[in-house]
């Protein structure tokens, strides 16, 4: 066995690894396979063998940051802007009912149309609904995120993208770094359960920045990490560069699951529109979540945070019996439970 191999063997059971290793692993695409079966049975053997079906309401495309990755930027006047009103919003959750979904995720540009009040009428209503709630709905104080938890929202996601500072800087202009890590904090501190995350094959991305963001969702203990290759989006700073690989994301992910064993990972969006069966690779690499979108079509046609995104030539309804049955071909099955972490 080569020294890469036992290296993997080992973090499988330890979960530990140093920036070093991780950076080697992350260079050799000779140990992928070995690499994703660990992951895999690693998956297994924390989380075990169900899936779990988050349905993602995209409520509005409305965005205050300028993100230079990101097809929403506010600078993007391409996109044809939306918002959904609470019942609008409260009509999608229902039909995530009859779907079967468990978890209910709200996610949004940075809308301040949206206010406190706003929100916590609508975390209350899906909350009544007997619905899991995770929110991805950017950077806010303390006290916004206070509130959201008192009304009954259990889970964010924000990412911190990358935790190479200045690529930090120069891809999220008049955002501060110290500010999403204080966020992360925050919503740990108030008892969400923290989802965190970063793009893969960001122009001018190191590897060994990679192998730090891996090191810092361990060291935050996040409950969640979301992965996806960076994808080049139309009317942004960067579409003419070269977006990141599926294979670097997939490995970026597998050595998450190795080292932080019994997280949620949702094999993503951006996974499955590198490659028509990315999601599946993905539940076979360490994931163990997917995310359908239950938006409208003719909202989800403008949440163009990159082009080409997968699903959006289907209805829900087509979505949902075809992703299970794919889950089933696989030899897994979906939950029926809410799909919190159980920490080992
Ligand atoms: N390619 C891939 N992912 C992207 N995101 C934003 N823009 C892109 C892009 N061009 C991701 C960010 C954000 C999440 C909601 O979508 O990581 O956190």
């Amino acid at each position: 066995m080569t020294d890469l191999k036992e290296i993997i063997q080992n973090a499988a059971l330890s979960h530990n690894l140093e920036n070093s290793q991780i950076t080697a692993i992350l260079k050799d695409d000779s140990i992928n396979d070995f690499l994703f079966a660990c992951a895999d049975k690693v998956r297994e053997k924390y989380v075990g063998n169900e899936i779990h079906l988050r349905g993602l309401i995209e409520f509005s495309n409305i965005c205050k940051c300028s993100c230079k990755y990101c097809g929403i930027r506010k600078e993007n006047t391409s996109v044809e802007r939306y918002r959904l009103s609470e019942n609008e919003i409260i009509l999608l959750a229902q039909k995530a009912k009859q779907y079967g979904y468990k978890t209910i995720v709200l996610q949004s540009g940075e809308d301040s149309f949206y206010s406190t009040e706003k929100m916590i009428s609508i975390i209350k209503k899906i909350k009544s609904m007997d619905f899991a709630i995770t929110l991805s709905i950017g950077e806010k104080t303390y006290d916004e995120y206070k509130a959201y938890k008192d009304a009954g929202a259990d889970r964010y996601l924000l990412r911190i993208e990358t935790t190479d500072e200045n690529l930090y800087k120069n891809m999220h202009p008049n955002m501060s770094f110290e500010n999403r890590i204080n966020c992360l904090k925050n919503l740990k501190k108030l008892g969400f359960e923290t989802g965190t995350g970063c793009l893969v094959g960001l122009p001018g991305q190191s590897i060994e920045s990679l192998a730090n963001d891996i090191l810092f969702f361990k060291e935050l203990n996040a409950d969640m990490i979301g992965l996806g290759p960076f994808i080049p989006a139309p009317d942004t700073p960067l579409k003419n560069e070269t977006g990141g690989t599926l294979t670097l994301a997939l490995k970026v992910m597998a050595l998450t699951r190795l080292l932080l064993p019994d997280i949620n990972i949702p094999a993503t969006t951006a996974m499955e529109t590198l490659a028509p069966d990315g999601r599946i690779i993905a539940l076979k690499s360490g994931a163990n979540v997917v995310m359908p979108n239950v938006t409208d079509e003719n909202c989800k046609q403008k949440y163009t945070i990159y082009p080409g995104k997968a699903g959006l030539n289907n209805t829900p309804e087509e979505y949902k019996s075809c992703i299970t049955s794919k889950i089933e071909s696989i030899g897994r099955k979906i939950s029926n439970g809410y799909g919190f972490r159980n920490k080992f």
